[in-house]
């Protein structure tokens, strides 16, 4: 499950580290891989946005280790599932596909009872609020994240 936003410093390490947590919590970390990336390469190297941090330490998600990194062609190939934050990062990766792909590119509501097709809002010009908002939506999207990936779980 690979996690897209634009930056790869607010919405998608969140949403790595939300699911990861959720994944721990079930003994599921070493099946499944977890990761995020951006479509935009601004922030390659760097930690995430310290509000996506804050939020995360505030309910107990901590993304301090993540650094960013670019969508690259080889993820189409390592994921069975890209997960896109927003219609942009969506049309972006969708078209970036490269030939032999085995990811399904999909969007983050997708998996959001009642909001499916809308976007996880960009925090990033925004204040505190936008984040919590962001961190609230990416955890109504977990039962049914579960749920995709349970057929690729090895079972116990
Ligand atoms: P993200 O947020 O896509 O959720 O990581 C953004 C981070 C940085 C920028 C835009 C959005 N930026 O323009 O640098």
């Amino acid at each position: 499950m690979l996690f897209v936003c634009l930056g790869n410093i607010c919405r998608s390490p969140l949403a790595e580290g939300v699911f990861a947590k959720a994944l721990a919590e079930r003994g599921l970390s070493g099946a499944i891989r977890v990761d995020s990336a951006g479509t935009g390469g601004w922030h390659v190297g760097e930690p995430p946005d310290p509000r996506s941090v804050q939020v995360g330490l505030d309910n107990g998600v901590d993304i301090r280790a993540l650094r960013g990194r670019q969508l690259a062609a080889q993820d189409y190939r390592d994921f069975d599932w890209i997960v896109a934050m927003d219609g942009d990062n969506y049309r972006t990766a969708v078209s970036r596909a490269p030939k032999g792909a085995k990811a399904s590119v999909v969007r983050y509501t997708d998996f959001v009872p009642g909001a499916e097709g809308s976007d996880v809002p960009d925090p990033y010009y925004g204040g505190p609020d936008g984040f919590q908002r962001v961190y609230d939506l990416l955890c109504s999207g977990v039962p049914r994240l579960l749920a995709a990936v349970e057929g690729e779980a090895p079972t116990a």
